[in-house]
């Protein structure tokens, strides 16, 4: 692997499915793990096997389907999830085991009623414990976003010394600024024995809406791993947005960072995993939201009408969406709606325009949103249409 290269772990199939309400069943699954595959991620982290028997047999299935993508099972640290979990993928052909253990004071007070030293112990012994079942094991330091800095340089230092391959740094609660994030990471790599022989990897929640800056600042401080989900979606306010890091590092190739990822899938995956679940995408998300590449006010639609890049830094076909849209409402000027009036066959003159641009505030003043139907209406009961279709 180039060290510009940033691999991609989607988490959707786990992390992204611990939404409420959404349970997938195995050929769900199936469906997106495949285009997962063919979308070019790294990892497929495709369940928590131990949790149920479905989860188990979904896990299996993916192992036996997915062709290029490593195929990770979580696990926490306790040995029966290590080995069911190592039992889930053994069909993978590049399979990985995703084992680990909350780091925080919060998490070792309270969820574990323990200390430093136990959880340390604990952490080497799941890795070592895994590492007897396959050679890829990622460690996990859970709530690693509000652990102390040098306690988890100890923790880390134990994982890789156990045999860790992968590093997750997660900011599970979605604590951490950018700036905060990024320097644990920077910290990490400057302060933990054996850091070059793994990769470090960024996990982030939503729940301040910075997951992605996160993310972001994680790979520019030296990781070389995001996990994401399609859509952003996860328990609370979500993880990672996989389209989102993946077009920001493409946009930006300044920060000579790239990732596997086929981009022009990115819109068909987005749809089959909100349809599959049932979860509506917001329409203004960013890259695969139904209004991300639409355009409804006169000023911009003039511009880009004249040039797309006035107000698109991405090239919607970039991300399998056709076109831009240009939306008739009572805020479209005349420039729209000449636009829209030529694509359904309608060549106006100036002096039309103005003619039918009045027919057209009347309709819009009733009509949230002009279609292309309406549009035939409109000119057909404007003044001019004799005059239209005659020439
Ligand atoms: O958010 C988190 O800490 C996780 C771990 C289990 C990797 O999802
Ligand atoms: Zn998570």
């Amino acid at each position: 692997m180039s060290n510009s290269q940033v691999q991609i772990f989607d988490t959707t199939l786990r992390d992204g499915e611990q939404v409420p309400g959404c349970k997938l069943n195995t050929e769900q699954k199936l469906i997106i793990a495949e285009q997962l595959d063919a979308l070019g991620v790294d990892v497929i982290e495709a369940g928590f096997p131990v949790s149920s028997p479905g989860d188990f047999k979904s896990v299996e299935e993916i192992s036996k389907l997915v062709k290029n993508a490593t195929v990770c099972g979580l696990t926490r640290s306790v040995e029966n999830d290590i080995r069911v979990a190592a039992e889930a993928i053994k069909y993978a052909k590049k399979p990985r085991i995703h084992t680990g253990i909350g780091t925080s004071d919060s998490h070792i007070i309270h969820k574990f009623k323990s200390n430093q030293e136990d959880i340390l112990q604990r952490a080497f012994a799941a890795v070592k414990y895994a590492k007897s079942f396959v050679e890829d094991v990622e460690f996990y330091a859970e709530d690693a976003g509000r652990t102390d800095n040098n306690y988890l340089a100890r923790v880390c230092e134990a994982a890789i010394k156990a045999g860790a391959t992968v590093l997750n740094i997660p900011d599970t609660t979605g604590y951490c600024l950018p700036s905060e994030y990024g320097a644990k990471m920077k910290y990490l790599r400057e302060n933990v024995k054996g850091i070059e022989k793994v990769i470090l990897s960024c996990h982030c929640h939503n729940d301040l809406g910075l997951a992605t800056a996160n993310s972001i600042e994680g790979v520019i401080n030296g990781a070389r791993q995001i996990e994401c989900t399609i859509n952003g979606i996860g328990e609370r306010a979500g993880n990672t947005a996989l389209e989102e890091v993946v077009m920001i590092l493409k946009q930006h190739p300044y920060l000579n960072l790239d990732t596997n990822v086929k981009t022009e899938m990115l819109y068909g995956i987005s749809q089959l995993v909100s349809d599959s679940m049932g979860i509506y995408t917001q329409p203004n998300k960013a890259i695969v939201g139904a209004n991300a590449f639409a355009h409804s006010s006169g000023i911009h639609q003039d511009g880009v009408i004249k040039n797309r890049e006035t107000y698109e830094i991405i090239d919607p076909k970039a991300v399998g969406v056709t076109e831009s849209a240009i939306v008739l409402t009572a805020r479209s000027g005349r420039a729209a709606l000449a636009y829209r009036a030529k694509n359904v066959g309608y060549e106006l003159t100036k002096l039309q325009l103005d003619d039918v641009y009045a027919n057209f505030l009347t309709f819009a003043d009733r009509k949230k949103e002009i279609n292309d139907n309406d549009i035939h209406q409109i000119i057909e009961t404007s003044r001019v249409y004799r005059e239209i279709i005659s020439a």
